[in-house]
């Protein structure tokens, strides 16, 4: 079930400025990939073109391919609505809905989405989905008060419920740790290791350590100075890219920040 993502020279812009440039990536099934790098270099900006969240900002603009499976996300008959339900995304700050509850965060997701359901059905995806975000034992007991109410930690994983409800493919998570303490963070990366039985996960994440413990595959991405687009250095193992890396980029950017 969980999908393959292969892009193509990919080049990413905002307006005049390009941001990103000659991007090939692979990214396997069932699996988690991390994108590590220094601020700037297009982290995010890479992630939102996997499921075409980039081009929701003006001006901003895509070129190259990208697949899923071999399908073109960009394909004039591809729905991008439908895209970003198979491809969901988890943002750096817990977003929950701030006037919703609990329960209606997690199904917020399905809402958009149209069709119909029947409450006990509805109340069966919620159960489920806050189960497989690890949260269902904390929130049972108080599934209409408001998502606002919950911790920091609580409310990412709030949003993790609500992005898998609607059962994507692939998960994308933009620094879904950097708002949390070191429970909630080791709470999330446990998450991750059983998400990625079913999805496949790209988690971008400023914490190499992190990368280490819960990715298989790592890309380094970096900028050769100021204003000049990001690129992707290498992209390997991640047990080679920390001990291993075949360019000097990776190795001096990982050894600067190990010490
Ligand atoms: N909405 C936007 N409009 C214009 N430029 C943008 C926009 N978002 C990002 N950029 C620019 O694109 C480049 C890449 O930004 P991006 O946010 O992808 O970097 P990043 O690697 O995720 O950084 P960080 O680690 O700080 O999150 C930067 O020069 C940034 O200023
Ligand atoms: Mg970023």
């Amino acid at each position: 079930m969980a999908k393959r993502i292969d892009a193509k020279n990919l080049n990413i812009f905002y307006g005049k400025f390009h941001a990103v440039k000659d991007v090939q990536l692979t990214i396997a099934p069932r699996s988690v990939t991390a994108f590590i790098g220094p601020s700037g270099c297009g982290k995010s900006t890479v992630l939102r073109t996997l499921n075409r969240m980039h081009e929701v900002i003006p001006g901003a603009r895509v070129e190259g391919t990208i697949e899923l499976d071999g399908q073109d996300i960009y394909a004039s008959t591809m729905d991008p609505v439908a895209v970003r339900r198979t491809i969901g995304m988890v943002f750096q700050r817990p977003n929950p809905f701030p006037t919703m509850s609990i329960y209606d965060n997690v199904v917020a997701g399905m809402k958009l989405q149209g069709g119909r359901q029947s409450k006990a059905d509805t109340d069966n995806v919620v159960e489920k989905s806050l189960r497989g975000a690890n949260l269902w034992e904390e929130v049972k007991d108080r599934l209409s008060k408001p998502g606002m109410g919950l911790s920091g930690g609580q409310q990412q994983r709030l949003c993790i419920a609500r992005a898998i409800a609607v059962e994507p493919q692939v998960l994308l998570m933009d620094e879904p740790c950097s708002a949390l303490d070191p429970i909630s963070t080791l709470a999330i990366e446990d998450l991750i290791q059983e998400l990625k039985e079913k999805y496949t996960i790209v988690i971008v994440t400023h914490n190499m350590q992190q990368a280490a413990r819960v990715s298989e595959k790592t890309a380094f991405f970096t900028l050769s100075g100021a204003g000049k687009p990001g690129e992707l250095v290498e992209m390997d193992d991640t047990d080679k890219i920390f001990s291993n890396p075949q360019q000097k980029r990776t190795e001096d950017y990982i050894s600067g920040r190990f010490g």
